[in-house]
């Protein structure tokens, strides 16, 4: 028999049964939608905007099957059907024990910390997300981020999401009792979507069990992870994404998942584990603020979809897509000297605005920048992570941020290749006209959280001025 030969295009695994008018708008509205949201991406609305990588995060297009099964979801108040095929789901991909449905991946987050955290601890992670780190930070405890080395290099290292394993052992040590659980999170989002491998995570488990502590995957991008191993890791070529996952997750005591991620699921989540004692006290949280345990927070067609979706993002053929389009972005913006994180990762492309714009000081924002300019020129709406998300310090005062970063991240399987190569066209020209862009200079700054909310102006009149002088 003739082998396959495998084609060299990587189509979109999906065609398209209901369609939503994307909405154009002009350059001049654009321009007035930034001044009406005080130039803060966060506050334009949606309908101003043309192509919106803001976050991954709830923001994908559902299956017809999940649509069928959201059909059949039972709202019966407790007991319901839907509980109990989501529960079977999570419960057969990760093989942990007690799943506790919440409302979002930051709930469960809360009731995990709320039961296992307590003032004066430290909870480490290769690099928590806000939320994980602002709900530690609640409990009065310490978030101590400890990546591996390769995370803070320029190097194509292919799972530089790591964790630092040196460090993990030694603060491990130095901490006795102070260490209630350590987390990996996968992929490693706020460290650029970067991988991380199974050897790390079996090398993690290792020296948690010598030093007697629980460790949890914050498993919001699990299947994205899974299918890098697949792809990277020497030995794992063979196996499916499923497996990898099983493997992953039977690492850990537990885990607390965003649905809205790779649960594939507009809204939702789980906290999931082994521990009999633990569980007790997280019901009784989540009886007090998300709901019942079988519903915790969302209807039973919510938990339908993701019952459904999880498998949805465990298939190879999604999954090549999915980072296959992060990829294809990457290579024709590297191929035209855009600077950003490399190698790209599985959710998103973090493109690195402090090399892109280096006549803008930390202090005028030059992530800010570069995400109001890619706005103004083709009304694609992304995400700084620089100075304006984590320059503000505790005290008041303001330092800068470990880099300038702007996020594009996609939605899953809501833009086709048509949709990518427009960001493509719209980055290079906002990257030929680089030198013309100049600062921000903050207008309104909340004290917590301040990118969601603050207002900035550009510092000259017009964001992209006609100058060419400025670099010279
Ligand atoms: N952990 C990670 C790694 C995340 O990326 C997020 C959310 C959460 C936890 C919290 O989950 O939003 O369901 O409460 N990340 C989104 C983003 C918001 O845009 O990266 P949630």
């Amino acid at each position: 028999m003739e082998s396959e030969q495998p084609f060299k295009t990587i189509i979109e695994p999906f065609r398209i049964k209901t369609v939503e008018p994307l909405r154009r708008t002009t350059r001049a509205r654009r321009e007035q939608a930034l001044e009406e949201a005080g130039w803060n991406l966060f506050l334009l609305r949606g309908q101003d905007v043309l192509i919106d990588l803001l976050t991954d995060s709830g923001t994908g297009a559902l299956s017809a099957q999940q649509w069928g099964r959201m059909m059949q979801g039972d709202e019966t108040y407790a007991g319901a059907d839907s509980f109990y095929r989501f529960e079977a789901a999570v419960k057969d991909i990760t093989g942990l024990t007690h799943v506790i449905p919440t409302h979002q991946g930051r709930a469960a987050e809360r009731i995990l910390f709320e039961v296992m955290v307590n003032p004066g601890d430290i909870v480490l992670n290769n690099t928590h997300f806000d939320t994980t780190r602002a709900n530690v930070e609640y409990r009065g405890a310490t978030a101590m981020d400890i990546p591996c080395a390769e995370a803070a290099k320029v190097c194509d290292h292919p799972f530089r999401g790591n964790i630092d394993l040196q460090k993990l052992d030694a603060t491990l040590a130095e901490n006795p009792g102070r260490i209630p659980l350590v987390m990996i999170t996968v992929t490693n989002n706020s460290g650029g979507g970067q991988p991380v491998s199974l050897q790390n995570i079996r090398a993690a488990r290792e020296i948690c069990d010598k030093h007697g502590v629980p460790l949890f995957l914050d498993a919001c991008r699990f299947a994205e992870n899974a299918w890098f191993i697949h792809m990277r890791e020497p030995g794992q070529e063979e196996r499916t994404p499923i497996e990898i996952a099983r493997e992953m997750f039977s690492l850990v005591d537990g885990a607390t998942m965003s649905a809205k991620k790779d649960g594939m699921a507009n809204i939702g989540g789980f906290l999931v584990l082994n521990d009999p004692e633990i569980l007790v006290h997280c019901r009784n949280m989540l009886i007090l603020t998300e709901g019942f345990p079988t519903y915790g927070g969302l209807a039973g067609y919510d938990l339908e979809a993701i019952a459904v979706g999880l498998y949805e993002a465990l298939e190879e053929d999604y999954l090549r897509y999915r980072i296959r389009t992060i990829g294809y972005l990457a290579e024709r913006m590297q191929a035209a000297g855009v600077p950003m994180i490399t190698p790209p990762g599985g959710h998103a492309l973090y493109l690195d605005a402090g090399q892109l714009l280096p006549h803008i000081p930390w202090n005028e924002y030059p992530g800010w920048s570069l995400a109001a300019a890619i706005y103004l020129e083709g009304g694609i709406r992304t995400c700084e992570i620089g100075s304006v998300m984590f320059g503000l310090q505790l005290d008041g005062t303001e330092q800068p941020a470990a880099r300038e970063l702007v996020r594009m991240a996609f939605p899953r399987r809501v833009y086709t290749q048509s949709h990518v190569d427009y960001v493509v066209e719209v980055m290079l020209r906002v990257f030929e006209k680089r030198n013309r862009i100049g600062g921000m200079r903050m207008t309104h700054s909340p004290p917590v959280l301040r990118h969601f909310t603050s207002q900035l102006e550009p510092i000259v009149p017009r964001l992209i001025h006609q100058e060419t002088t400025i670099n010279a």
